[in-house]
């Protein structure tokens, strides 16, 4: 069943269940533009059902740290116009994950200015990929910039079709800017972009229909942590009352995908009626869901026919193994992730 075909939609269909999840390699020049390493890195992983390209940036200062590719210039979109170009040569597809990090940065990142986020917070202790730099106080975002940002995620969905991609997946999960809005932990907005749910739903929403108007539906897709679990977000129990009601619209929208962001999906959540991120998911999205965060091929399978999710993201087995649906199908075993492995882009 993972290595049959899925139909996502009216124009997309995979060649099996199989999605390789995003994975930033943080390998790009200061430009942003994706390399030739990176056409051949994804090019060798080109019979995942679906690929999703690692967090792409849509503007000059949406970083967080270096070696991040965008999709906000010519050269960026041209540059990744020589990936899908590769992987569509291969038979397979790939989305592009486009992403802004909100107040998980630091001044060096952007030019000076501080961090943004929906309300002034502050996070601690030192940059994940840049240890020599410590997080600090982010600013909140004024109304006008709310729209030019919203407008700048259409603007990179646009620049990710022009570049050949079969879709896109908005990055709104993992604590970055979008998932900032959807917590109350990290939204304090007094306006219409906070306080109740569907205020703090109302951005990740106005994002959707802007790429929606963008791209279309069936090209779009967004990645959710409904669970607060990284870059210091914490829970609150009125958070399940935010995704629920942002579930229950996304479902009448008809994306391709949403897409749980997550390492480790066992973990239930007190946040979340202490359903895992899938559960939750899964009861308040009517649509395709794939499921992330260390699975196996073999327990997914088990999951997928229960009818738990629809399909499988993997990340960490899709560094260790760019053949890794060739040993599926051979019943060859999985080589074993590795940390060091990141040290390169094989
Ligand atoms: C090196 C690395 C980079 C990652 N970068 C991203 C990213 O850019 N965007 C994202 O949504 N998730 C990112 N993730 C999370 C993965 O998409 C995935 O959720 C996580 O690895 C759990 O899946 P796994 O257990 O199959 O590896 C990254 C994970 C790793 C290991």
């Amino acid at each position: 069943m993972l290595l049959t075909k899925y139909q996502l939609n009216k124009t997309l269909e995979l060649q099996n269940r199989i999605v390789m999840a995003p994975m930033t390699r943080a390998a790009t020049a200061a430009d942003g533009v994706p390399t030739a390493e990176m056409v051949a890195y994804y090019a060798r992983r080109a019979e995942a059902g679906l690929i999703i390209t690692e967090g792409t940036l849509i503007s000059e200062i949406a970083g967080g740290h270096g070696g991040v590719p965008g999709l906000f210039t010519e050269a960026q979109i041209a540059g990744w116009r020589a990936v899908t170009e590769a992987v569509h040569a291969q038979g397979g597809l790939i989305f592009s994950q486009i992403w802004h990090v909100g107040r998980v940065s630091h001044p060096d990142f952007l030019h000076g200015i501080l961090p943004v986020g929906p309300s002034v917070s502050e996070m601690t202790g030192p940059i994940n990929r840049a240890r020599h730099l410590s997080f600090g106080q982010c600013r909140a975002l004024l109304r006008d910039e709310i729209n030019e940002l919203i407008a700048q995620y259409a603007q990179a969905a646009s620049h990710a079709i022009a570049a050949g991609f079969d879709g896109v997946e908005l990055h709104g999960a993992n604590g970055y800017l979008i998932d900032q809005f959807l917590h109350y932990d990290t939204n304090h907005r007094e306006d219409e972009y906070g306080k109740t749910p569907e205020n703090l739903a109302r951005f990740a929403l106005d994002i959707v229909r802007a790429c929606i108007d963008a791209i279309g539906y069936e090209r779009l897709s967004l990645r959710l942590s409904p669970g607060a679990y990284l870059n210091q977000i914490n829970g609150d129990a009125r958070d399940a009352m935010v995704f629920r009601y942002l579930l229950e619209k996304l479902s009448n929208m008809g994306l391709a995908y949403v897409h749980t962001g997550n390492f480790d999906d066992a973990r239930r959540f007190p946040e979340l009626e202490a359903k895992t991120m899938t559960e939750f998911m899964r009861q308040h999205y009517r649509g395709t869901l794939i499921s992330c965060g260390g699975h196996s091929p073999s327990t997914a399978l088990k999951a997928i026919q229960a009818n738990e999710f629809d399909l499988l993201a993997l990340g960490r087995p899709f560094i260790a193994n760019p053949d890794l649906i060739a040993r599926l199908k051979t019943g060859a075993p999985l080589k074993a992730y590795d940390v060091s492995m990141l040290n390169t882009l094989y």
